[in-house]
């Protein structure tokens, strides 16, 4: 008989001699020996504890179990050089397949004993040999139970093998009142191999399938993962972060919020090794183990014990918790000074005013520990989910020089809320639209852990095109100091009081706050923040106050110089490009400088008399039960104030157009039925209140006044052209946006 020296050598003369195809066929799959037909196949030349041998194969089918491959029934251990096979049934091992291990399939089985006796085969006699050939053509598995760690593989091999089948074909449950059974319940496609699940409803699944709708059907992305050409992108940052690895020591790749693991399933194995990762999302926990586990460093927890599962969290892995902070496996590397950190996240982004740590829990609330402590160190910026993420990173996780940051967030925290202060290596800017969100930027930046102070960074920012990411442009982003409540003037005498004020419709409404009102008050504008977000709501010119403070009254004093906020506004309304969106803010960090050029006052203060999004009406109401007419005086119709003004002002050809047109537009309102002769009217109002309209049994509107719907439309199109031409790039000299 011959004898092997390796086991490739015997396994391969094995294939050989029973005419195994290994050649053109999958069956070194999976990291086994061979899967063929029926049969799972474990080579040894010389087998001399059977149990350990068998548990290592109980281990891959369990493993294939998981991925949705069929189980075989026959489990085939071979002695090579006895010549010897052992033959055991995987239904007798049903429960160990249905468990989950993590690590490699070949450690660890020696406290295992096989439950029944296997039969023994010599196939080195020819009776033996036809009895193992026989069986060797089987082609009999072993039905699985189907559960919330191989559901997921078995509807991806669902979908790939029935490309038209759509989830309800495979989930479909008792609950539904047309009482289609899916797959799962009623195998048909998968008749033999899977066991039809009993649970009535698919509620412990039901959550999965929504994390995992963008393995299943990649149209269903969820909001958060990152794209994989993304991802690879990404990955150019890791490496530079490695690089930075001082020789003799070890790195970890720490990612507290891995999700379902995309930013690192495209690592290679050995920066794999270096991985750790949790994630706070129960399902998102048992897809990550899926994926990743064995490939990784650690998963957080590492096993799932009775009460990891935690009311659809994972318990200690909300990284925001003073327990995860301690957790004693991250701890043992923060602690080692031979140890470099590098981490490496995509935080939740999103805003939080409600102290939650963003995730809906089944009604639980979350005590954030960081969110605490960043409150004890003086941190005003913590309702951003993602801030408490990259503050904590710094804080508590990056101590050496070498140690680095790779983290996906808007470029607010650094822009806007200064949290951090450290050296940029390098950095990307990606459309979020592909982490099916709306088009704007996300910036994914390479920190080094050196303190140093900058003002101005340079984003390569990427597109994605047939599954690349691509080059589209560099942007370049400055920090910001001043609101843009640095330029309200809050200087107000004591002007007369009405009981009504605005809303943000720009119609009255009253209101025991009330507004001051006399004929110097001609507006009151809104404005918060640095207008990042929802601008229309931020931004506002009304008639009278606005229902809350964070505002200032225009009077016959400033209107004329802080006009300019409507073409503020319309900027950050208006910005299209992704690159921009969530990238531009306003600020005011050249103070009143833009107040000394005289040709752009002139430009704001006609833009912002003729733009829709100036919100000023002219409205009645009761004053001390008089009905009193308020006039919108900000505004080119007869003999507002703003008119009075543009009488006094050199118009160029383009702005006598735009006034000629204007009056046109007037003299069509002039002609409508809802015009009151006593209001003078702006673009808002005439939409608003004269622009009536109906809807057709398409639910098409259709204008009652076409001519002044054109007009309308021509106007506002000449108001966005004059925008460009005269005012846009002002906007970024004097630094209003930037
Ligand atoms: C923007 S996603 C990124 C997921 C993944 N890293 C990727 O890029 O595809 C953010 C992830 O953070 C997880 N998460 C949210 N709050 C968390 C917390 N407090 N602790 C740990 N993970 C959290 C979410 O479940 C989600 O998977």
């Amino acid at each position: 008989m011959k004898v092997y020296l390796t086991e490739k050598e015997g396994q391969i003369d094995f294939f050989d001699k029973f005419a195994i195809d290994w050649r053109n066929n999958p069956v070194l799959v999976d990291n086994t020996d061979g899967v063929w037909k029926g049969n799972i196949l474990e080579f040894k030349l010389n087998i001399s504890n059977i149990n350990k041998v068998l548990f290592q194969t109980i281990k891959y089918l369990s493993k294939m179990r998981i991925k949705g491959e069929s189980i075989p029934y026959n489990i085939i251990l071979i002695s090579l050089n006895d010549w010897c096979a052992y033959v055991f049934n995987s239904k007798d091992y049903f429960e160990e397949i249905h468990k989950v291990y993590y690590g490699a399939a070949s450690k660890n089985n020696d406290a295992f004993i096989a439950k029944s006796t296997p039969n023994k085969i010599d196939y080195s006699y020819q009776e033996g040999a036809y009895n193992l050939l026989s069986l060797l053509r089987e082609e009999k598995y072993t039905p699985i139970d189907l559960d919330e760690n191989c559901i997921v593989g078995w509807a991806e091999r669902y979908y790939r093998e029935n490309p038209k089948a759509t989830k309800g074909d495979f989930l479909g449950d008792d609950d539904t009142s047309s009482k289609t059974l899916g797959e799962i319940r009623e195998p048909r496609h998968f008749k033999s191999l899977i066991n039809p699940y009993k649970k009535k409803s698919n509620e412990k699944f039901k959550y999965l399938m929504d994390k995992l709708n963008d393995r299943l059907n990649k149209k269903d992305l969820g909001a958060f993962y990152t794209p994989i050409p993304y991802c690879i992108k990404a990955k150019e940052l890791v490496e530079i972060a490695i690089s930075r690895v001082p020789i003799g020591n070890d790195y970890i790749i720490l990612d507290r919020c891995a999700g379902t693991g995309n930013l690192e399933s495209i690592l290679s194995e050995a920066q794999l090794s270096h991985c750790i990762l949790s994630t706070y999302e129960y399902y998102e926990y048992k897809v990550l183990c899926e994926r990743l586990g064995e490939k990784v460093r650690a998963i957080i927890p590492p096993i799932e014990m009775e009460d990891t599962y935690d009311r659809g969290f994972v318990k200690c892995a909300d990284a925001m918790s003073k327990e995860y902070l301690d957790n004693p496996i991250i701890k043992k590397y923060l602690d080692d000074e031979k140890c470099t950190i590098i981490l490496y996240e995509n935080p939740p982004y999103r805003d939080d005013t409600s102290g939650m740590t963003g995730i809906k829990s089944e009604g639980k609330k979350i005590n954030s520990y960081v969110l605490e402590q960043m409150k004890i160190n003086g941190i005003s910026k913590t309702n951003e989910l993602a801030n408490r993420f990259i503050w904590s990173a710094f804080k508590y996780y990056l101590r050496q020089e070498n140690d680095s940051y790779i983290v996906f967030s808007p470029i607010k925290y650094w822009k806007i809320d200064k949290l951090i202060n450290k050296r940029f290596r390098k950095g990307f800017l990606f459309n979020k639209k592909y982490f099916h969100a709306s088009p704007s930027a996300i910036a994914c930046i390479l920190w080094e852990n050196v303190n140093e102070n900058i003002d101005e960074i340079s984003l390569e920012a990427l597109e994605i095109n047939n599954e690349l990411a691509i080059y589209s442009d560099d942007m370049s982003a400055t920090r910001v100091t001043n609101e843009i409540t640095k330029i309200f003037d809050k200087k107000i005498r004591e002007h007369a009081k009405i009981k009504y004020s605005c809303k943000t419709d720009g119609n009255f409404e009253p209101n025991e706050i009330g507004s001051y009102y006399d004929n110097e008050i001609l507006g009151y504008f809104v404005g918060r923040g640095f207008g990042i977000s929802n601008p229309n709501l931020n931004f506002n010119l009304v008639r009278l106050r606005f229902s809350d403070n964070h505002g200032f009254y225009v009077t016959l004093n400033n209107y004329y110089k802080k006009m300019i906020i409507i073409s503020i506004k319309h900027y950050l309304m208006f910005c299209r490009d992704w690159k921009e969106n969530e990238f531009i803010c306003c600020s005011t960090d050249r103070g009143f400088d833009y107040e000394k050029d005289n040709e752009l006052l002139k430009r704001a203060f006609i833009f912002g008399c003729l733009d829709y999004y100036n919100k000023c009406k002219s409205q009645e109401l009761l004053v001390d039960g008089k009905p009193t007419i308020i006039k919108n005086e900000l505004c080119f119709d007869e003999n507002t104030v703003a008119s009075k003004k543009l009488a006094t002002l050199s118009l160029n050809k383009d702005e006598r157009q735009l006034l000629d047109l204007f009056n046109r537009l007037i003299g069509e309102a002039k002609k409508v039925p809802e015009y009151n002769s006593k209001y003078t009217y702006g673009l808002y109002q005439i939409a608003d209140d004269l622009n009536t309209y109906y809807k057709d049994e398409n639910d098409n509107k259709v204008y009652n006044h076409p001519e002044l719907n054109s007009y309308l439309e021509a106007l506002r199109k000449k108001t966005d052209a004059y925008f460009d031409k005269y005012i846009k790039d002002k906007l970024y000299e004097y630094e209003l946006i930037k």
